[in-house]
Formats: C-alpha cells, sequence, structure tokens
C-alpha cells in the first residue's frame, strides 16, 4: 500500500516537472522554431552559416555565433535586415526578405534566438 501511495505521489512530481520544462523551453522555442524553418538552411542549425544551402551561395551566409560582430549589430539593423533582406541595408541579396512571410513579432522573436546563438558561443545548450 504504501509503496503505491509513494510511486503515484512519485509519478505526480514527475508530471509537474515535465510540465514546468516544457512550458519553460515553449517561450524560447518560438524564435527558434521560425529560424530552423526558413533560415537554417542557409544560417545553419547552429547559426555557424553552414546551412545545406550555403555552398551554392554567391556570398557566406552570415554566422550568428560570432559575438564580436553580433556584438556590433544593433537589434534595429537584425530586424532590418531579416524584414527587408540583405540588399536594403546594404548588403548581398543572398539574404532574403522574410517581411511578407514573417509577422513583426515573430521576427523580434527571432533576432531575441539569433542573441541567444552568440551570447554563449553558440552552444544555448537548449
Ligand atoms: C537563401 C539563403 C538565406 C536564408 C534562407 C536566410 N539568410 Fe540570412 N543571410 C544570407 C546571406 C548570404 C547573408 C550575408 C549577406 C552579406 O554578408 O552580404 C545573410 C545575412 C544575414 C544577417 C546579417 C548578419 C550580419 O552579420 O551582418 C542576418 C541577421 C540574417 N541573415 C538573418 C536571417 C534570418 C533570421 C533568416 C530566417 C528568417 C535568414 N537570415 C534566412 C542568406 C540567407
Amino acid at each position: 500500500m504504501a509503496t503505491k501511495l509513494l510511486l503515484s505521489a512519485f509519478a505526480c512530481v514527475l508530471l509537474v516537472f515535465l510540465r514546468i520544462q516544457t512550458h519553460a523551453a515553449e517561450g524560447k522555442s518560438e524564435g527558434r522554431k521560425i529560424y530552423l524553418t526558413y533560415c537554417s538552411g542557409c544560417h545553419g542549425e547552429s547559426g555557424k552559416g553552414d546551412g545545406p544551402a550555403a555552398k551554392s551561395l554567391p556570398v557566406k551566409p552570415a554566422n550568428h555565433t560570432d559575438v564580436a560582430v553580433m556584438n556590433q549589430l544593433s537589434d534595429k539593423f537584425l530586424f532590418d535586415i531579416i524584414s527587408k533582406g540583405g540588399s536594403a541595408v546594404g548588403k548581398s541579396a543572398a539574404m532574403p526578405a522574410w517581411g511578407s512571410q514573417l509577422k513583426e513579432k515573430q521576427i523580434r522573436e527571432v533576432v531575441a534566438y539569433l542573441r541567444t546563438l552568440s551570447s554563449s558561443g553558440g552552444h544555448s545548450g537548449k
């Protein structure tokens, strides 16, 4: 009897714990989801600019894990190049414009995600 009670108590704790875990991951993962859907083909899953399509591009996609580079880029710049494309900010048109596909909020989420790639040297652990 006592073991049964203990077991169900344990299962409860486990459930609550798992819930908290997925919840915490959700907020962060929205930007990650967008990134993996639209950006990783060129920029690579980890943001190093080594996606499968990178080789066929005339310019190397930016490496988002380079802290020195990313620290010089303002959120506004990141927002602009993602929304309007590379040519709008004097960079290569090989970086497409996403303004018509992504909502402003989604672009902000992706910018926040890009920040996590460089702040920890590309190992966000998530
Ligand atoms: C078709 C390939 C391709 C896709 C898809 C793509 N990019 Fe890019 N991106 C590039 C290239 C190439 C550059 C480099 C342009 C240059 O240096 O002139 C770039 C540059 C950038 C930069 C500028 C960074 C810097 O260091 O100057 C940001 C930010 C960026 N991309 C974010 C994104 C995001 C976010 C997505 C997804 C919504 C995305 N890119 C999708 C090819 C791509």
